[in-house]
């Protein structure tokens, strides 16, 4: 049976649970924007708009999550890495992690910043409103658009790279990497 808790040898149920939800709504965030703001803007479709206020909704579960799973993490020992990988390999592991958990705070907070500094408030999950974080204000509404575009844009490398080295330790090392974040 898989442990609650991690362990030196593999992740807990916990951590794998977050890992898994947030694998899939953050790649489905992250597909849903930038299919999202290729659609028209006005007339009477509103697609888009539809499209956009899920995103928002999804991507607030996401933070919610994220402060869930970082509060988790902070209390847990960290499984190993596999022991046969270069010192630069692992750093790099560790650093793409790191990064990820950047990604996970920033991502959100970046959008209900230009959802603020747009003046249309974020709901959470249709349940209550959330309060503005700056006055509305144009320039800045412009800003966080690109650093929030950006940060999309950052996710999509370092995924293929986690990603890939997943698969690579599964398939061609055949060792536990995979393995230790499945129940
Ligand atoms: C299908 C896609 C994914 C696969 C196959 C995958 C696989 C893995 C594996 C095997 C580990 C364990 C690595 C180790 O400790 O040796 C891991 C850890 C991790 N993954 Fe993923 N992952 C995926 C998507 C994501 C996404 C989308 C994110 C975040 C945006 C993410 C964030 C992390 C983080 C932060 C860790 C470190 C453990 C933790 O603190 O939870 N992963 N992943
Ligand atoms: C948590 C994970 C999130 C991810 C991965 C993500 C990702 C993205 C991506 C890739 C785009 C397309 C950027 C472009 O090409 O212009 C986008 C657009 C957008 N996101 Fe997010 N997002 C997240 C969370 C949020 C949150 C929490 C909000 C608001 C509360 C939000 C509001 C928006 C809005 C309004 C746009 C459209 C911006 C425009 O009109 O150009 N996002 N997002």
């Amino acid at each position: 049976m898989t442990p609650i808790e991690n362990t030196e040898d593999r992740y807990g149920v916990v951590a794998i649970m977050l890992h898994w939800s947030m694998a899939l709504l953050m790649i489905g965030l992250a597909a849903l924007g930038l299919y999202m703001v290729t659609l028209p803007d006005a007339g009477f479709d509103t697609k888009k708009i539809t499209l956009i206020l899920y995103h928002k909704e999804l991507g607030l579960l996401a933070f919610v999550l994220f402060a869930l799973r970082l509060s988790w993490r902070v209390t847990q020992v960290i499984p190993k890495l596999a022991d046969h990988l270069p010192e630069w390999q692992m750093i790099a592991a560790r650093f793409v992690h790191l990064c990820f958990y950047g990604l996970m705070f920033a991502l959100p907070m970046s959008g209900w910043l230009m959802s603020s500094a747009a003046g249309i408030p974020v709901s959470f999950l249709g349940l209550f409103t959330l309060p503005d974080l700056i006055h509305r204000n144009d320039h800045l509404f412009a800003l966080f658009i690109d650093i929030h575009k950006w940060l999309g844009y950052a996710l999509v490398p370092l995924l293929a790279l986690h990603m890939g080295a997943a698969l690579r330790h599964h398939i061609v090392y055949k060792d536990d990497t995979l393995r230790k974040m499945l129940p």
